[in-house]
């Protein structure tokens, strides 16, 4: 029964009656308001709200770059809300983060930008660039793009060196937020067709946040944000 319930526990992210408020010069924002969900490894969760509803600060959350002020969220059977929680382990190995902006390092090439998450994280530099070869593969990176500069890649060769690099590390977790907000349409359907892929056939527990209703089409279950609160919707 308790082999059962941790197995369960293992490949499951939950969030239970979480907020998050934000001082402003008005008074206070109740960015996230009483959020519970429940996302699985090898499933899709899509998270859709308009600007300002708090789907960042929900991902900020789950990724621990932020504390809740209330609630509780247990990632795959670790209680990441707990004082004790070793977070910066939990950041650079359960979790992948994908942004809109990308955020890639721009004088560094695709491979340095993958590699760097492998280094900082102390794999042996024999490894690291046989591992980011391998990933970039996956996302269609090969050849003399390995080698440009972030600064010249098209938007969508820049979000999947993104995705590479935030595969560096073999996490439990993506957490994507806007990621097809600066991408043409075509290259938008590339990055949702890959990150469907991460859960399919890597079994990662991907989870986006988004305005695009186009990314429902690759969800398992989705919700609607607004004003802080989550409610399911459905695909
Ligand atoms: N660090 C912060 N300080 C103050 N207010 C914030 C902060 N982060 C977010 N907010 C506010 O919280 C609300 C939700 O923001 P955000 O999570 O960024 O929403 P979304 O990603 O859906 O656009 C907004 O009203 C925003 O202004
Ligand atoms: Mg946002």
């Amino acid at each position: 029964m308790v082999a059962v319930e941790q197995g369960n526990m293992a490949d499951l992210l939950e969030v239970k009656e979480v907020s998050k408020s934000f001082r402003v010069k008005s008074g206070e924002v109740r960015a996230v308001d009483g959020v519970s969900l429940r996302a699985r490894k090898g499933e899709v969760t899509v998270i859709l709200g308009p600007s300002g509803s708090g789907k960042t600060t929900l991902l900020y959350l789950i990724g621990s770059l932020e504390r809740p002020d209330a609630g509780e969220i247990n990632a795959f059977g670790e209680d990441i809300c707990r004082p004790d929680a070793d977070l910066i382990a939990y950041r650079r190995k359960r979790v992948g983060f994908v942004f809109q902006m990308f955020n890639l390092i721009p004088s560094l090439t695709a491979l340095e930008n993958v590699t760097l998450p492998m280094d900082l994280d102390g794999v042996p530099s024999e490894e690291q660039r046989g591992r980011a070869e391998k990933l970039l593969a996956g996302m269609g990176i090969e050849g003399r793009l390995l080698r440009a500069r972030a600064s010249r890649m098209s938007g969508g060769e820049k979000q999947r060196v993104a995705i590479a690099r935030a595969l560096a590390n073999d996490p439990d977790l993506i957490l994507a937020d806007e990621p097809t907000g600066n991408l043409d349409s075509a290259s938008g359907r590339v990055v949702v067709d890959i990150l469907a892929g991460l859960a399919r056939r890597e079994g990662k527990c991907v989870l986006i946040v988004t305005h695009d209703e186009s990314i429902l089409r690759a969800a398992d279950w989705a919700y609607q944000m607004r004003d802080g609160k989550l409610r399911g919707i459905e695909v």
